[in-house]
């Protein structure tokens, strides 16, 4: 009797921890209260949902859902926050735990395994290698390549939502990253060989400096070559298709809206004169110039729901549960478009930041953000911004833009396509004429 009691016992009583365990589980995760959203389906989740315009079709899910949003992409959850204080909570108040960025296709295939500063982890390696790039930056030319770079880290990879079919690479995206890395591979190469034969007393330039601080012995993290050479193409990357997405955006809302120009044209007539060209030390004294870049960015935002992150713990952010490896994003086209916190929101109109001249796009002002805030915040911005407010105050000055024959402002469509940055759909074709003396023109 004692034996089938203790058998009985034997079986009885993992049965109960586990109905125990399940309980405790069931609790635990009624009382999880997470964020709304869409109910997802098996495998894809929402990813029905998301058209080629992924920030668009986001946007308008937040309308129904609310500022704060939890989708699934595949396998994955996803939270967006889509307003300013959404904004608020994840890149400042909780920045610590959303540092880090998720492993998707693009990092690993065009970042030599995740080397490069945008798609590191939060750690040691980052931190490490934030320090090297903000002591050196200087863009440069090789166009075609880096469009498609930055297209291809910005795109929806099905393999990044449902990892099981990513060796299918469905969209060819993948076969595109590695085919425009072995492209590029050969060129750092050939400018690293370069530079380890280059004389000491040569000028140095960023890649000197970067080999110079992979030689440091007080770095804990040795830089490799390959490491190297994905820190070279966040500088040159970063340092032009970005900014030159920026004047292209600015140059096509100007033609739509020619008394911009004039009130432009006339800044610069009475700030620099006729007789010359625009310098860097004139642009403090071009508000109006610094509020049409503003305005460009409010609108087209070249990374529009930044550069996603992901959870680095569990967390309650306005009341919701966030779950660990949570990827988040922030959706800052939307943001700019609020009608709560902009005035005729969808209208392109630079003399608003003439009226509010104390918001920056510094990451203070959530309302504006279009280098992201917090830990992982764009260390290029005072670059870019230089290059832009510079480049654009140039073309202005310099020029006086028409469309094509007899194209009206109305005609020209302002259509997006999608990726780490968000260029026009169609190139802009405008031309330029002369404004100011021909000799002020010869270098
Ligand atoms: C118009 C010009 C630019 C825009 C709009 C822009 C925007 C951004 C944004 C939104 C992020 C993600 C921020 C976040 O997650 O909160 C970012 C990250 C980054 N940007 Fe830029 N950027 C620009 C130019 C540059 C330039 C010129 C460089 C380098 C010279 C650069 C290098 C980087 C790097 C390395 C990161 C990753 C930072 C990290 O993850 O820690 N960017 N940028």
């Amino acid at each position: 009797m004692e034996n089938s009691w203790a058998f009985i016992s034997f079986l009885w009583l993992p049965t109960l921890l586990f109905i125990l365990l399940f309980c405790l589980n069931l609790f635990y995760h009624r009382k999880l209260n997470l964020p709304p959203g869409p109910s997802p389906w098996p495998i894809i989740g929402n990813l029905n949902l998301i058209g080629s315009l992924p920030h668009q079709s986001i946007h308008s899910l937040a309308k129904k859902y609310g500022p704060i949003m939890q989708l699934r992409f595949g396998s994955y959850t996803v939270v967006v926050g889509s307003s300013v204080e959404m904004a608020r909570y994840f890149l400042k108040t909780y920045d610590h735990n959303f540092a880090s960025r998720p492993k998707t296709a693009g990092g690993k295939y065009t970042t030599y395994n995740y080397s490069d500063m945008v798609w590191a982890p939060y750690g040691p390696y980052w931190r490490q290698a934030q320090k090297s790039e903000s002591e050196i930056v200087t863009p440069k030319e090789f166009k075609e390549m880096l469009e498609e770079l930055f297209l291809l880290n910005g795109v929806l990879d099905i393999g990044d939502s449902i990892p099981w079919v990513g060796f299918l690479d469905l969209q060819g995206y993948r076969k595109r990253m590695k085919a425009v890395m072995k492209k590029l591979d050969r060129f750092y190469e050939h400018v690293l060989d370069e530079h380890d034969g280059r004389g000491k007393n040569t000028s140095k330039d960023m890649v000197d400096v970067l080999l110079q601080l992979a030689d440091d012995p007080s770095f804990q993290v040795k830089l490799q070559r390959h490491q190297i050479k994905a820190l070279i193409q966040d500088l040159l990357g970063g340092g032009t298709e970005s900014s030159m997405v920026t004047l292209e955006w600015a140059i096509s809302e100007i033609l739509k809206k020619p008394d911009i120009f004039k009130k432009a044209t006339e800044e610069l007539d009475r700030v620099v004169g006729r007789n010359r060209l625009v310098r860097e030390k004139d642009i403090s004294n071009l508000p109006f110039i610094d509020a049409i870049v503003k305005e460009t960015m409010r609108l087209h935002p070249v990374a529009p729901m930044l550069v996603p992150r992901v959870a680095r713990e569990d967390c309650n952010v306005a009341g919701y549960d966030i779950l660990k490896n949570t990827r988040v994003l922030v959706n800052v086209w939307s943001i700019g478009r609020d009608p709560a916190v902009w005035s005729r929101p969808d209208e392109f109109c630079p003399e608003r930041f003439m009226e509010n001249k104390e918001i920056d796009v510094m990451g203070h002002h959530f309302e504006l953000l279009p280098f992201g805030a917090g830990r992982r915040m764009c260390p290029g911005y005072s670059l870019a911004l230089k290059v832009i407010r510079s480049n654009l105050a140039n073309l202005l000055h310099g020029f006086a833009w028409k469309l094509p024959g007899d194209m009206k402002h109305e005609d020209l469509d302002m259509e997006e396509i999608f990726g780490l940055s968000t260029p026009r759909k169609f190139p802009l074709v405008a031309v330029p004429e002369p404004r100011l003396p021909l000799h002020v023109y010869s270098l």
